[in-house]
């Protein structure tokens, strides 16, 4: 796992975008995993404004989403439908038919869970998964304590996950309590694997999914085990990385670095 330090928010996601953009460029016509969340509003933005320069072109990739809530329709604008168009598809050539999300509204979980993995198997699987992390470790919506070798399954979410989420909704009790989700395994299948990450609040998590045991607990200490994945996180989330474990930590200014020495040095 490479952990890339960035200063504040902006700079991690021109990073995260950087990454992103480098696999468009390298293969047009790839797959890329796609992940709501304020975590990667950002890196959106800045691929919007590459794409506004010429710089980018979307329109032979495919994308499939990590998740998406039940019940809500494609244009309530909680869903992660609406989440994906406004802050992103609506401002790129990406040709609309090769973009995938589950269908909340689809009620035969089974059916749509099938449905889901036969169109990410039929893309071929997925070249890079951007990703955020909830705090309490989830990935997409994949909680704790769920089983490591589930592909797109259906999910309880957790009443933190529910209050996390509830900012964005009028009232908690709109915030729908169940969602599809691709699996762990769906996750893990991807070539390579990008983690954004942005304030003090994800720090704990952050370390504990870098340095702890890895078990479904912490849903995303699995992702030690994955051979090509990339943190970017800024320096507010590298908190307890950069205090504990400053060596895990790439990408660190020169006054950072000498810094980190001396935590090191005292340890
Ligand atoms: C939701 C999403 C996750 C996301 C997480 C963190 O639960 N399903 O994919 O990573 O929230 O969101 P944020 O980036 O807003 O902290």
């Amino acid at each position: 796992m490479k952990i890339l330090y960035a200063k504040d928010y902006e700079s991690m996601s021109r990073k995260a975008a950087n990454i992103i953009s480098a696999q468009v460029i390298l293969k047009p016509n790839c797959v890329l995993g796609l992940a709501t969340g304020s975590s990667p509003i950002a890196t959106y933005r800045q691929l919007i404004q590459w794409y506004d320069k010429g710089d980018i072109d979307f329109s032979a990739c495919s994308t499939v989403n990590l998740d998406e809530y039940c019940g809500l329709p494609k244009d309530n604008e909680q869903s992660y439908a609406y989440f994906m168009y406004e802050n992103f598809f609506r401002h790129i050539n990406i040709r609309m038919e090769n973009t995938n999300i589950p269908d909340g509204m689809n009620p035969d979980a089974d059916a749509e869970c099938r449905r889901y993995n036969g169109v990410i198997r039929d893309l071929g699987g997925i070249d890079l998964q951007l990703l955020g992390i909830g705090h309490n470790g989830h990935i997409g919506f994949n909680e704790p304590g769920g089983a490591f070798e589930k592909e797109t399954h259906c999910v309880s979410l957790t009443r933190q996950t529910i209050e996390a989420n509830k900012r964005f909704f009028d009232r908690i009790e709109d915030v729908p309590t169940k969602a599809y989700t691709m699996g762990i395994k769906s996750i893990m299948n991807a070539k390579k694997i990008l983690l954004v990450a942005s304030g003090e609040s994800k720090s704990d998590i952050l370390y504990r999914m870098a340095t702890g045991p890895i078990e479904p607990g912490v849903p995303a200490s699995i992702l030690q085990l994955h051979n090509d994945v990339t943190v970017v996180a800024d320096e507010p989330a590298l908190k307890a990385l950069l205090a504990n474990a400053p060596e895990m930590v790439s990408g660190l200014p020169e006054s950072r670095k000498s810094f980190s020495d001396m935590a090191m040095a005292m340890k």
